[in-house]
Protein backbone atom coordinates (compact mmCIF):
# COMPACT_ATOMS: atom_id res chain seq x y z
CA UNK A 1 0.00 0.00 0.00
CA UNK A 2 1.42 3.90 -1.03
CA UNK A 3 0.41 7.24 -0.15
CA UNK A 4 -2.41 8.75 -2.00
CA UNK A 5 -1.39 11.46 -4.84
CA UNK A 6 -4.17 14.63 -5.19
CA UNK A 7 -4.27 16.75 -8.23
CA UNK A 8 -6.62 20.09 -8.92
CA UNK A 9 -6.92 18.08 -12.58
CA UNK A 10 -6.12 14.90 -13.33
CA UNK A 11 -6.04 14.18 -17.47
CA UNK A 12 -6.38 10.36 -18.43
CA UNK A 13 -4.77 10.37 -21.94
CA UNK A 14 -2.07 11.62 -23.54
CA UNK A 15 -3.66 12.19 -26.93
CA UNK A 16 -4.48 15.27 -28.60
CA UNK A 17 -7.62 15.66 -26.40
CA UNK A 18 -5.81 15.41 -23.17
CA UNK A 19 -2.48 17.38 -24.05
CA UNK A 20 -4.70 20.12 -24.92
CA UNK A 21 -6.84 20.06 -22.18
CA UNK A 22 -3.76 20.03 -19.48
CA UNK A 23 -2.36 22.81 -22.01
CA UNK A 24 -5.29 25.43 -21.16
CA UNK A 25 -5.23 25.27 -17.77
CA UNK A 26 -3.87 27.86 -16.20
CA UNK A 27 -0.29 27.25 -14.06
CA UNK A 28 -1.19 27.68 -10.65
CA UNK A 29 -3.20 24.21 -10.99
CA UNK A 30 -1.16 21.36 -10.39
CA UNK A 31 -2.59 18.51 -12.95
CA UNK A 32 -1.61 15.23 -13.65
CA UNK A 33 -1.63 13.45 -16.21
CA UNK A 34 -2.21 9.57 -16.15
CA UNK A 35 -1.24 7.62 -19.66
CA UNK A 36 -0.67 3.86 -19.48
CA UNK A 37 2.37 3.77 -22.15
CA UNK A 38 4.47 5.82 -22.85
CA UNK A 39 3.20 9.56 -23.64
CA UNK A 40 2.82 9.99 -27.53
CA UNK A 41 1.47 6.40 -27.87
CA UNK A 42 -1.97 7.11 -28.73
CA UNK A 43 -4.18 7.34 -31.70
CA UNK A 44 -3.62 11.05 -32.17
CA UNK A 45 0.01 9.87 -32.75
CA UNK A 46 -0.80 7.75 -36.25
CA UNK A 47 -3.36 10.59 -37.18
CA UNK A 48 -2.60 10.64 -41.39
CA UNK A 49 -5.29 13.19 -43.14
CA UNK A 50 -5.43 15.81 -41.46
CA UNK A 51 -8.02 18.19 -39.36
CA UNK A 52 -10.77 19.61 -41.05
CA UNK A 53 -11.65 23.43 -40.23
CA UNK A 54 -13.08 25.94 -42.20
CA UNK A 55 -9.87 27.82 -43.70
CA UNK A 56 -10.37 29.06 -47.12
CA UNK A 57 -12.44 31.85 -48.31
CA UNK A 58 -14.70 29.75 -50.76
CA UNK A 59 -15.58 27.71 -47.66
CA UNK A 60 -18.21 28.49 -45.49
CA UNK A 61 -19.28 26.89 -41.66
CA UNK A 62 -23.18 26.27 -43.42
CA UNK A 63 -20.87 24.10 -45.88
CA UNK A 64 -18.80 22.18 -43.30
CA UNK A 65 -22.25 21.87 -41.28
CA UNK A 66 -23.71 20.26 -44.38
CA UNK A 67 -21.58 18.09 -44.81
CA UNK A 68 -20.97 16.73 -41.51
CA UNK A 69 -24.64 16.12 -41.08
CA UNK A 70 -24.98 14.61 -44.36
CA UNK A 71 -22.50 12.25 -43.65
CA UNK A 72 -24.02 11.72 -39.98
CA UNK A 73 -27.16 10.23 -42.23
CA UNK A 74 -29.13 11.91 -40.10
CA UNK A 75 -28.74 11.57 -36.42
CA UNK A 76 -25.93 14.63 -35.52
CA UNK A 77 -26.97 16.72 -33.29
CA UNK A 78 -27.05 20.15 -35.28
CA UNK A 79 -26.16 22.38 -32.06
CA UNK A 80 -22.97 20.34 -31.29
CA UNK A 81 -21.76 20.53 -35.26
CA UNK A 82 -21.89 24.05 -35.26
CA UNK A 83 -20.18 24.44 -32.45
CA UNK A 84 -17.50 22.84 -33.23
CA UNK A 85 -17.10 23.41 -36.99
CA UNK A 86 -17.39 27.48 -35.58
CA UNK A 87 -14.54 27.07 -33.59
CA UNK A 88 -12.45 25.43 -36.07
CA UNK A 89 -10.32 27.88 -37.08
CA UNK A 90 -9.88 29.33 -33.42
CA UNK A 91 -8.45 25.45 -32.82
CA UNK A 92 -5.83 25.49 -35.81
CA UNK A 93 -4.79 28.76 -34.82
CA UNK A 94 -3.43 27.69 -31.18
CA UNK A 95 -1.75 24.51 -32.72
CA UNK A 96 0.13 27.05 -35.00
CA UNK A 97 0.57 29.07 -32.32
CA UNK A 98 1.86 25.71 -29.98
CA UNK A 99 4.05 25.55 -32.76
CA UNK A 100 2.40 22.57 -35.03
CA UNK A 101 3.95 22.87 -38.74
CA UNK A 102 1.16 22.37 -41.32
CA UNK A 103 2.06 21.79 -44.66
CA UNK A 104 2.25 25.35 -46.74
CA UNK A 105 1.53 26.10 -49.96
CA UNK A 106 1.95 29.40 -52.14
CA UNK A 107 -0.97 31.72 -52.16
CA UNK A 108 -1.68 34.10 -55.54
CA UNK A 109 0.03 37.41 -53.34
CA UNK A 110 3.49 35.23 -52.99
CA UNK A 111 2.95 34.22 -49.39
CA UNK A 112 1.94 30.97 -47.41
CA UNK A 113 -1.14 29.29 -46.48
CA UNK A 114 -1.90 26.16 -44.90
CA UNK A 115 -1.63 23.58 -47.98
CA UNK A 116 -5.73 21.82 -47.87
CA UNK A 117 -6.29 18.68 -49.02
CA UNK A 118 -9.86 16.59 -49.64
CA UNK A 119 -11.28 13.83 -48.05
CA UNK A 120 -14.50 11.30 -48.37
CA UNK A 121 -17.79 13.98 -47.84
CA UNK A 122 -16.30 16.81 -47.67
CA UNK A 123 -17.17 18.97 -50.43
CA UNK A 124 -14.39 21.79 -50.13
CA UNK A 125 -10.98 21.09 -49.38
CA UNK A 126 -10.76 22.12 -45.79
CA UNK A 127 -8.20 19.94 -44.09
CA UNK A 128 -5.11 20.99 -42.47
CA UNK A 129 -2.62 18.50 -42.75
CA UNK A 130 1.25 17.77 -42.18
CA UNK A 131 2.36 16.11 -45.09
CA UNK A 132 0.70 12.30 -44.52
CA UNK A 133 1.87 12.53 -40.72
CA UNK A 134 -0.70 14.73 -39.16
CA UNK A 135 -1.13 13.18 -35.89
CA UNK A 136 2.69 12.62 -35.47
CA UNK A 137 3.63 16.62 -35.99
CA UNK A 138 0.63 17.59 -33.63
CA UNK A 139 1.30 15.09 -30.74
CA UNK A 140 4.74 15.68 -30.70
CA UNK A 141 4.52 19.20 -30.59
CA UNK A 142 2.06 19.30 -27.65
CA UNK A 143 4.17 16.57 -25.89
CA UNK A 144 7.17 19.47 -26.23
CA UNK A 145 4.83 22.28 -24.46
CA UNK A 146 3.64 20.11 -21.74
CA UNK A 147 6.98 18.97 -20.90
CA UNK A 148 7.53 23.08 -20.52
CA UNK A 149 5.31 23.17 -17.79
CA UNK A 150 6.26 22.52 -14.81
CA UNK A 151 2.98 22.51 -13.09
CA UNK A 152 2.06 19.17 -15.51
CA UNK A 153 2.79 15.90 -13.60
CA UNK A 154 3.43 13.47 -16.42
CA UNK A 155 2.86 9.87 -15.20
CA UNK A 156 3.94 7.15 -18.25
CA UNK A 157 2.83 3.68 -17.70
CA UNK A 158 0.09 3.92 -15.43
CA UNK A 159 -2.91 2.60 -16.18
CA UNK A 160 -6.18 3.93 -14.71
CA UNK A 161 -8.33 1.13 -13.54
CA UNK A 162 -11.71 2.72 -12.34
CA UNK A 163 -12.70 6.04 -10.93
CA UNK A 164 -13.41 6.51 -7.38
CA UNK A 165 -16.67 8.57 -6.68
CA UNK A 166 -16.96 10.08 -3.11
CA UNK A 167 -19.68 8.69 -0.69
CA UNK A 168 -22.46 10.88 0.59
CA UNK A 169 -23.55 10.91 4.04
CA UNK A 170 -26.06 8.86 2.60
CA UNK A 171 -24.16 6.33 0.99
CA UNK A 172 -25.44 7.08 -2.45
CA UNK A 173 -22.40 7.81 -4.83
CA UNK A 174 -21.43 11.10 -4.99
CA UNK A 175 -19.06 13.37 -7.21
CA UNK A 176 -16.10 11.81 -9.02
CA UNK A 177 -13.06 12.52 -6.52
CA UNK A 178 -10.11 10.70 -8.79
CA UNK A 179 -8.93 7.69 -10.35
CA UNK A 180 -7.35 4.19 -9.26
CA UNK A 181 -4.48 3.67 -11.55
CA UNK A 182 -2.21 0.71 -11.75
CA UNK A 183 1.47 2.05 -12.00
CA UNK A 184 2.66 -1.06 -14.49
CA UNK A 185 6.45 -0.28 -13.86
CA UNK A 186 5.83 -1.33 -10.51
CA UNK A 187 2.44 -3.87 -10.25
CA UNK A 188 0.33 -1.62 -7.71
CA UNK A 189 -2.55 0.38 -7.68
CA UNK A 190 -2.54 3.73 -6.40
CA UNK A 191 -5.38 6.44 -5.85
CA UNK A 192 -5.06 9.29 -7.62
CA UNK A 193 -7.56 12.54 -6.42
CA UNK A 194 -8.50 15.47 -8.24
CA UNK A 195 -10.94 17.91 -7.92
CA UNK A 196 -11.80 17.48 -11.33
CA UNK A 197 -11.28 14.00 -13.85
CA UNK A 198 -11.12 14.29 -17.45
CA UNK A 199 -11.27 10.83 -18.95
CA UNK A 200 -9.49 11.36 -22.64
CA UNK A 201 -8.55 7.99 -23.11
CA UNK A 202 -9.68 7.90 -26.57
CA UNK A 203 -11.77 4.61 -28.73
CA UNK A 204 -12.41 1.55 -28.56
CA UNK A 205 -11.95 -0.38 -31.77
CA UNK A 206 -9.42 -2.58 -30.51
CA UNK A 207 -12.68 -4.88 -29.75
CA UNK A 208 -12.10 -6.07 -33.10
CA UNK A 209 -10.01 -8.17 -34.70
CA UNK A 210 -9.29 -6.16 -37.82
CA UNK A 211 -8.22 -2.89 -36.80
CA UNK A 212 -5.99 0.97 -37.75
CA UNK A 213 -6.00 1.60 -34.21
CA UNK A 214 -2.66 0.89 -31.82
CA UNK A 215 -2.68 -1.29 -28.87
CA UNK A 216 -4.32 0.51 -26.11
CA UNK A 217 -7.42 1.83 -27.85
CA UNK A 218 -9.04 -0.68 -25.69
CA UNK A 219 -12.18 1.57 -24.53
CA UNK A 220 -10.44 2.08 -21.15
CA UNK A 221 -12.83 5.29 -20.38
CA UNK A 222 -16.22 3.95 -21.60
CA UNK A 223 -15.89 1.13 -19.59
CA UNK A 224 -14.74 3.17 -16.54
CA UNK A 225 -17.69 5.76 -17.19
CA UNK A 226 -20.04 3.40 -17.17
CA UNK A 227 -19.19 1.85 -14.30
CA UNK A 228 -19.05 5.33 -12.67
CA UNK A 229 -22.74 5.65 -13.76
CA UNK A 230 -22.65 7.83 -16.83
CA UNK A 231 -24.33 7.17 -20.13
CA UNK A 232 -23.21 6.09 -23.16
CA UNK A 233 -24.70 6.96 -26.54
CA UNK A 234 -24.70 5.27 -30.31
CA UNK A 235 -21.90 2.56 -29.66
CA UNK A 236 -22.98 0.91 -32.65
CA UNK A 237 -21.59 3.43 -34.91
CA UNK A 238 -18.48 1.69 -34.98
CA UNK A 239 -16.27 3.66 -38.19
CA UNK A 240 -14.19 1.05 -40.33
CA UNK A 241 -11.72 2.90 -42.33
CA UNK A 242 -11.74 1.49 -46.06
CA UNK A 243 -8.53 1.33 -46.62
CA UNK A 244 -5.61 -0.63 -43.89
CA UNK A 245 -3.01 -1.99 -46.29
CA UNK A 246 -3.48 -5.87 -46.83
CA UNK A 247 0.50 -7.44 -45.85
CA UNK A 248 1.12 -10.51 -43.48
CA UNK A 249 3.33 -7.94 -42.01
CA UNK A 250 1.61 -5.23 -41.53
CA UNK A 251 -0.04 -4.68 -38.45
CA UNK A 252 -3.12 -2.01 -38.48
CA UNK A 253 -1.27 0.38 -40.86
CA UNK A 254 -3.48 2.85 -42.72
CA UNK A 255 -3.50 4.40 -46.18
CA UNK A 256 -4.69 8.10 -45.72
CA UNK A 257 -8.23 9.05 -47.49
CA UNK A 258 -6.08 11.97 -48.59
CA UNK A 259 -4.96 9.07 -51.29
CA UNK A 260 -8.55 8.97 -52.61
CA UNK A 261 -8.94 12.72 -52.10
CA UNK A 262 -5.76 13.24 -54.55
CA UNK A 263 -7.15 11.04 -57.10
CA UNK A 264 -6.55 7.57 -55.79
CA UNK A 265 -8.98 4.97 -57.43
CA UNK A 266 -10.19 1.82 -56.03
CA UNK A 267 -9.67 -1.08 -57.81
CA UNK A 268 -11.03 -4.80 -58.36
CA UNK A 269 -8.37 -7.24 -58.64
CA UNK A 270 -9.11 -7.26 -62.61
CA UNK A 271 -8.41 -3.33 -62.21
CA UNK A 272 -11.30 -2.39 -63.05
CA UNK A 273 -13.27 0.85 -61.07
CA UNK A 274 -16.03 -0.07 -58.67
CA UNK A 275 -17.04 2.65 -56.73
CA UNK A 276 -19.32 4.87 -59.02
CA UNK A 277 -21.84 1.66 -59.26
CA UNK A 278 -22.16 2.19 -55.28
CA UNK A 279 -22.35 6.60 -54.94
CA UNK A 280 -22.14 9.16 -57.09
CA UNK A 281 -19.37 10.54 -54.95
CA UNK A 282 -17.44 7.26 -56.16
CA UNK A 283 -13.99 7.08 -54.37
CA UNK A 284 -14.82 10.16 -51.82
CA UNK A 285 -18.43 8.85 -50.73
CA UNK A 286 -19.19 8.73 -47.01
CA UNK A 287 -16.36 6.37 -45.32
CA UNK A 288 -19.51 3.56 -44.55
CA UNK A 289 -20.58 3.56 -48.11
CA UNK A 290 -16.90 2.70 -49.62
CA UNK A 291 -15.82 0.52 -46.27
CA UNK A 292 -19.76 -1.40 -47.63
CA UNK A 293 -19.14 -1.53 -50.97
CA UNK A 294 -15.01 -3.45 -50.58
CA UNK A 295 -16.47 -5.72 -48.11
CA UNK A 296 -19.34 -7.00 -51.11
CA UNK A 297 -16.73 -6.84 -53.85
CA UNK A 298 -14.48 -8.95 -51.39
CA UNK A 299 -17.52 -11.32 -50.29
CA UNK A 300 -18.57 -11.50 -53.97
CA UNK A 301 -15.29 -12.51 -55.17
CA UNK A 302 -14.12 -14.73 -52.70
CA UNK A 303 -10.82 -12.44 -52.27
CA UNK A 304 -8.54 -11.24 -49.72
CA UNK A 305 -7.63 -7.50 -50.42
CA UNK A 306 -8.49 -5.32 -53.37
CA UNK A 307 -6.60 -2.73 -54.05
CA UNK A 308 -5.97 1.58 -54.45
CA UNK A 309 -3.70 2.87 -57.50
CA UNK A 310 -2.59 6.62 -57.48
CA UNK A 311 0.34 5.27 -59.53
CA UNK A 312 -1.16 7.57 -62.66
CA UNK A 313 0.25 10.65 -60.51
CA UNK A 314 3.57 11.94 -60.80
CA UNK A 315 6.36 10.47 -58.34
CA UNK A 316 7.07 13.92 -57.23
CA UNK A 317 3.69 14.57 -56.38
CA UNK A 318 2.87 11.19 -54.42
CA UNK A 319 6.12 11.58 -52.62
CA UNK A 320 5.64 15.21 -51.46
CA UNK A 321 1.95 14.42 -50.06
CA UNK A 322 2.57 10.97 -48.86
CA UNK A 323 6.14 10.32 -47.96
CA UNK A 324 5.09 8.15 -44.65
CA UNK A 325 2.56 5.84 -46.90
CA UNK A 326 5.73 5.58 -49.62
CA UNK A 327 8.58 4.76 -47.23
CA UNK A 328 6.13 1.95 -45.06
CA UNK A 329 4.45 0.73 -48.17
CA UNK A 330 8.30 0.55 -50.02
CA UNK A 331 9.25 -1.48 -46.30
CA UNK A 332 7.00 -4.27 -47.78
CA UNK A 333 7.88 -4.33 -50.98
CA UNK A 334 5.86 -2.07 -52.46
CA UNK A 335 6.36 0.87 -54.70
CA UNK A 336 2.97 2.88 -54.98
CA UNK A 337 4.41 5.00 -57.75
CA UNK A 338 3.80 1.86 -60.05
CA UNK A 339 1.97 0.02 -58.43
CA UNK A 340 -1.41 -0.55 -56.63
CA UNK A 341 -1.86 -0.96 -52.93
CA UNK A 342 -3.64 -3.94 -51.59
CA UNK A 343 -6.16 -2.59 -49.08
CA UNK A 344 -9.09 -4.52 -46.78
CA UNK A 345 -11.29 -2.25 -44.10
CA UNK A 346 -10.74 -2.21 -40.35
CA UNK A 347 -12.36 -0.74 -37.32
CA UNK A 348 -10.89 2.61 -37.28
CA UNK A 349 -13.36 4.83 -34.91
CA UNK A 350 -15.63 4.94 -32.11
CA UNK A 351 -18.45 7.25 -33.01
CA UNK A 352 -20.56 6.83 -29.70
CA UNK A 353 -18.86 7.13 -26.27
CA UNK A 354 -19.67 8.88 -22.99
CA UNK A 355 -22.67 11.41 -23.38
CA UNK A 356 -21.46 15.17 -22.97
CA UNK A 357 -22.53 18.14 -22.79
CA UNK A 358 -20.43 21.01 -24.77
CA UNK A 359 -18.08 21.87 -22.10
CA UNK A 360 -17.78 18.19 -21.74
CA UNK A 361 -19.36 17.57 -18.52
CA UNK A 362 -20.72 14.18 -18.23
CA UNK A 363 -23.41 12.60 -15.96
CA UNK A 364 -21.20 12.74 -12.85
CA UNK A 365 -20.25 15.51 -11.30
CA UNK A 366 -16.69 16.23 -11.43
CA UNK A 367 -16.04 13.80 -14.34
CA UNK A 368 -15.53 15.63 -17.85
CA UNK A 369 -14.97 13.52 -21.10
CA UNK A 370 -13.23 14.70 -23.85
CA UNK A 371 -12.32 13.43 -27.49
CA UNK A 372 -12.90 9.93 -28.75
CA UNK A 373 -14.07 8.43 -25.86
CA UNK A 374 -16.83 11.29 -25.41
CA UNK A 375 -20.46 11.51 -27.38
CA UNK A 376 -21.14 14.98 -28.23
CA UNK A 377 -23.68 14.16 -31.04
CA UNK A 378 -20.89 15.58 -33.36
CA UNK A 379 -20.41 12.70 -36.00
CA UNK A 380 -23.89 11.17 -35.83
CA UNK A 381 -24.65 7.65 -37.17
CA UNK A 382 -20.72 7.83 -39.31
CA UNK A 383 -18.29 10.67 -38.50
CA UNK A 384 -16.86 12.59 -41.38
CA UNK A 385 -12.68 12.04 -42.01
CA UNK A 386 -10.99 14.22 -40.40
CA UNK A 387 -13.76 15.83 -37.76
CA UNK A 388 -12.43 13.83 -34.90
CA UNK A 389 -9.29 15.69 -34.35
CA UNK A 390 -10.90 19.35 -34.72
CA UNK A 391 -13.60 17.81 -31.78
CA UNK A 392 -10.95 16.89 -29.48
CA UNK A 393 -9.53 20.24 -29.70
CA UNK A 394 -12.59 22.31 -30.09
CA UNK A 395 -13.98 19.74 -26.70
CA UNK A 396 -10.78 20.09 -24.61
CA UNK A 397 -10.83 24.21 -25.01
CA UNK A 398 -14.33 24.22 -24.04
CA UNK A 399 -14.05 21.72 -21.56
CA UNK A 400 -10.93 23.33 -19.57
CA UNK A 401 -12.94 26.75 -19.67
CA UNK A 402 -15.77 24.89 -17.50
CA UNK A 403 -13.01 23.43 -15.33
CA UNK A 404 -11.18 26.86 -14.62
CA UNK A 405 -14.78 28.35 -14.23
CA UNK A 406 -16.05 25.99 -11.24
CA UNK A 407 -12.64 24.75 -10.00
CA UNK A 408 -13.16 27.05 -6.85
CA UNK A 409 -16.67 25.91 -5.83
CA UNK A 410 -15.30 22.35 -5.49
CA UNK A 411 -15.40 21.28 -2.00
CA UNK A 412 -12.39 19.65 -0.43
CA UNK A 413 -11.13 16.14 -1.51
CA UNK A 414 -12.17 13.43 0.77
CA UNK A 415 -9.20 11.37 2.01
CA UNK A 416 -9.17 8.10 -0.63
CA UNK A 417 -9.58 5.09 0.06
CA UNK A 418 -6.14 3.08 -0.68
CA UNK A 419 -6.23 -0.11 -3.14
CA UNK A 420 -6.92 -3.13 -1.28
CA UNK A 421 -5.37 -6.33 -2.92
CA UNK A 422 -4.92 -8.31 0.20
CA UNK A 423 -8.15 -10.96 -1.29
CA UNK A 424 -6.78 -11.26 -4.55
CA UNK A 425 -3.52 -13.67 -5.59
CA UNK A 426 -1.28 -14.02 -8.89
CA UNK A 427 -3.22 -15.75 -11.49
CA UNK A 428 -2.35 -19.02 -11.89
CA UNK A 429 -3.06 -19.39 -16.13
CA UNK A 430 -2.55 -16.76 -18.20
CA UNK A 431 -4.22 -18.15 -21.35
CA UNK A 432 -7.66 -17.13 -20.12
CA UNK A 433 -7.06 -13.75 -20.77
CA UNK A 434 -4.74 -14.51 -23.76
CA UNK A 435 -8.00 -16.82 -25.12
CA UNK A 436 -11.11 -14.66 -24.32
CA UNK A 437 -9.22 -11.44 -25.65
CA UNK A 438 -9.14 -13.58 -29.20
CA UNK A 439 -12.30 -15.36 -29.23
CA UNK A 440 -13.72 -11.67 -28.32
CA UNK A 441 -12.19 -9.77 -31.14
CA UNK A 442 -12.96 -12.54 -33.57
CA UNK A 443 -17.00 -13.07 -32.67
CA UNK A 444 -16.64 -8.83 -33.01
CA UNK A 445 -15.28 -9.59 -36.32
CA UNK A 446 -17.95 -12.00 -37.91
CA UNK A 447 -20.59 -11.06 -36.16
CA UNK A 448 -20.59 -7.53 -35.37
CA UNK A 449 -19.00 -5.73 -37.85
CA UNK A 450 -19.16 -4.29 -41.26
CA UNK A 451 -22.31 -6.06 -42.18
CA UNK A 452 -24.70 -7.38 -39.68
CA UNK A 453 -27.97 -9.65 -38.89
CA UNK A 454 -30.09 -9.97 -35.71
CA UNK A 455 -28.79 -13.82 -35.94
CA UNK A 456 -25.28 -12.64 -35.76
CA UNK A 457 -26.03 -10.15 -32.74
CA UNK A 458 -27.76 -12.86 -30.95
CA UNK A 459 -24.99 -15.32 -31.16
CA UNK A 460 -22.50 -12.39 -30.06
CA UNK A 461 -24.80 -11.31 -27.29
CA UNK A 462 -24.61 -15.47 -26.05
CA UNK A 463 -20.90 -15.18 -26.42
CA UNK A 464 -20.19 -11.81 -24.36
CA UNK A 465 -22.57 -12.54 -21.63
CA UNK A 466 -20.23 -15.96 -20.87
CA UNK A 467 -16.98 -13.90 -21.46
CA UNK A 468 -18.24 -10.99 -19.06
CA UNK A 469 -19.75 -13.25 -16.23
CA UNK A 470 -15.84 -15.12 -16.95
CA UNK A 471 -13.76 -12.23 -16.65
CA UNK A 472 -15.70 -10.30 -13.81
CA UNK A 473 -15.01 -13.73 -11.78
CA UNK A 474 -11.49 -13.48 -12.54
CA UNK A 475 -10.45 -9.91 -12.08
CA UNK A 476 -12.04 -10.18 -8.17
CA UNK A 477 -9.77 -13.21 -7.48
CA UNK A 478 -6.18 -12.42 -9.28
CA UNK A 479 -4.05 -9.49 -8.79
CA UNK A 480 -4.63 -6.94 -11.68
CA UNK A 481 -2.36 -6.40 -14.91
CA UNK A 482 -2.59 -4.31 -18.02
CA UNK A 483 -3.18 -7.24 -19.96
CA UNK A 484 -6.06 -8.23 -17.55
CA UNK A 485 -7.28 -4.58 -17.54
CA UNK A 486 -8.08 -4.30 -20.64
CA UNK A 487 -9.65 -7.85 -21.28
CA UNK A 488 -12.32 -6.23 -19.08
CA UNK A 489 -13.02 -3.15 -20.42
CA UNK A 490 -12.92 -4.63 -23.91
CA UNK A 491 -15.84 -6.94 -22.85
CA UNK A 492 -17.84 -4.32 -21.34
CA UNK A 493 -17.68 -2.07 -24.78
CA UNK A 494 -18.07 -5.08 -26.55
CA UNK A 495 -21.18 -5.45 -24.64
CA UNK A 496 -22.57 -2.44 -25.05
CA UNK A 497 -22.02 -2.55 -28.71
CA UNK A 498 -23.90 -5.25 -29.10
CA UNK A 499 -27.07 -4.05 -27.15
CA UNK A 500 -26.70 -0.91 -29.28
CA UNK A 501 -26.85 -2.83 -32.40
CA UNK A 502 -29.81 -5.09 -30.98
CA UNK A 503 -31.88 -1.91 -30.07
CA UNK A 504 -31.68 -0.17 -33.81
CA UNK A 505 -34.38 -2.18 -36.23
CA UNK A 506 -32.73 -0.27 -39.19
CA UNK A 507 -29.86 0.40 -41.52
CA UNK A 508 -28.48 3.75 -40.59
CA UNK A 509 -24.86 4.98 -41.36
CA UNK A 510 -22.00 3.04 -40.31
CA UNK A 511 -24.83 0.15 -38.72
CA UNK A 512 -25.74 -2.02 -41.35
CA UNK A 513 -28.01 -5.15 -41.02
CA UNK A 514 -28.88 -7.52 -43.45
CA UNK A 515 -32.61 -7.88 -41.53
CA UNK A 516 -33.52 -4.17 -41.76
CA UNK A 517 -31.56 -2.85 -44.74
CA UNK A 518 -33.55 0.63 -45.19
CA UNK A 519 -33.58 3.30 -42.38
CA UNK A 520 -37.05 3.30 -40.42
CA UNK A 521 -38.57 6.77 -41.24
CA UNK A 522 -41.49 5.57 -39.29
CA UNK A 523 -40.71 8.27 -36.56
CA UNK A 524 -37.12 10.68 -35.75
CA UNK A 525 -34.02 9.05 -36.22
CA UNK A 526 -33.09 8.05 -32.71
CA UNK A 527 -29.95 8.20 -30.28
CA UNK A 528 -29.19 4.84 -28.48
CA UNK A 529 -28.83 5.64 -25.33
CA UNK A 530 -27.42 3.18 -22.81
CA UNK A 531 -27.70 4.11 -18.76
CA UNK A 532 -26.30 1.77 -16.64
CA UNK A 533 -29.55 2.02 -14.64
CA UNK A 534 -30.83 -0.32 -17.17
CA UNK A 535 -28.36 -3.43 -16.50
P1 LIG B 1 -5.97 9.15 -28.24
O1 LIG B 1 -5.14 9.99 -29.12
O2 LIG B 1 -6.21 7.77 -28.66
O3 LIG B 1 -5.30 9.16 -26.81
C1 LIG B 1 -5.80 8.32 -25.79
C2 LIG B 1 -4.82 8.33 -24.65
O4 LIG B 1 -5.39 7.71 -23.53
C3 LIG B 1 -3.54 7.58 -24.95
O5 LIG B 1 -2.49 8.33 -24.39
C4 LIG B 1 -3.72 6.28 -24.19
O6 LIG B 1 -2.52 5.67 -23.81
C5 LIG B 1 -4.47 6.80 -22.98
N1 LIG B 1 -5.24 5.78 -22.25
C6 LIG B 1 -6.18 4.95 -22.73
N2 LIG B 1 -6.66 4.18 -21.73
C7 LIG B 1 -5.99 4.54 -20.61
C8 LIG B 1 -6.01 4.09 -19.28
N3 LIG B 1 -6.80 3.10 -18.85
N4 LIG B 1 -5.17 4.69 -18.40
C9 LIG B 1 -4.33 5.67 -18.78
N5 LIG B 1 -4.27 6.13 -20.04
C10 LIG B 1 -5.09 5.57 -20.93
N6 LIG B 1 -8.74 11.78 -37.05
C11 LIG B 1 -8.70 12.94 -37.74
O7 LIG B 1 -9.42 13.88 -37.38
N7 LIG B 1 -7.86 13.08 -38.79
C12 LIG B 1 -7.04 12.09 -39.23
O8 LIG B 1 -6.29 12.26 -40.16
C13 LIG B 1 -7.07 10.86 -38.54
N8 LIG B 1 -6.30 9.81 -38.93
C14 LIG B 1 -6.28 8.68 -38.18
C15 LIG B 1 -5.40 7.66 -38.52
C16 LIG B 1 -5.28 6.53 -37.72
C17 LIG B 1 -4.33 5.42 -38.10
C18 LIG B 1 -6.10 6.42 -36.57
C19 LIG B 1 -5.99 5.21 -35.68
C20 LIG B 1 -6.99 7.42 -36.24
C21 LIG B 1 -7.10 8.55 -37.03
N9 LIG B 1 -7.98 9.59 -36.71
C22 LIG B 1 -7.94 10.74 -37.42
C23 LIG B 1 -8.77 9.53 -35.49
C24 LIG B 1 -8.05 10.37 -34.43
O9 LIG B 1 -6.67 10.12 -34.50
C25 LIG B 1 -8.52 10.05 -33.03
O10 LIG B 1 -9.91 10.05 -32.96
C26 LIG B 1 -7.99 11.09 -32.04
O11 LIG B 1 -6.60 11.18 -32.17
C27 LIG B 1 -8.38 10.71 -30.64
O12 LIG B 1 -7.66 11.52 -29.75
P2 LIG B 1 -7.87 11.31 -28.20
O13 LIG B 1 -6.94 12.28 -27.54
O14 LIG B 1 -9.29 11.33 -27.87
O15 LIG B 1 -7.38 9.81 -27.97
C1 LIG C 1 -7.22 9.22 -42.96
O1 LIG C 1 -6.18 9.86 -43.08
O2 LIG C 1 -7.76 8.58 -43.87
C2 LIG C 1 -7.87 9.20 -41.65
C3 LIG C 1 -8.67 10.39 -41.51
C4 LIG C 1 -9.63 10.23 -40.38
O3 LIG C 1 -9.79 9.14 -39.84
O4 LIG C 1 -10.26 11.23 -40.04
Amino acid sequence: MSENFDFDVLVIGSGAAGLVLALDLPTHLRVGVLTKSAIEESNTYYAQGGIAAVLDDTDTFDAHVADTLVAGAGLCDEDAVRFIVEHGRIAIERLIEFGVGFSQEKTPDGGQAPHLTREGGHSHRRIVHAADATGRAVEQTLVERVKEHSNIVILEHHNAVDLIRDTLPSGRRGRCVGAYALDTKIGEVLAYGAKATVLASGGASKVYLYTSNPDGATGDGMSMAWRAGCRVANMEFTQFHPTCLYHPEAKSFLITEAVRGEGGKLLLPDGARFMDKFHKMAELAPRDVVARAIDHEMKRLGVDCLYLDISHKPKAFILEHFPTVYAQCFEFGIDMTKDPLPIVPAAHYTCGGVMTDLKGRTDVDGLYATGEVAFTGLHGANRMASNSLLECLVLSAAAAKDIIATLDGVPPLPTLRLWDASLVREADEEIVISHNWEELRRFMWDYVGIVRTTKRLERAKHRIDLLLSEITDYYGNFTVTSDMLELRNLAVVADLIIRSAMMRSESRGLHYTLDFPELDNSRPPQVTILSPSMR
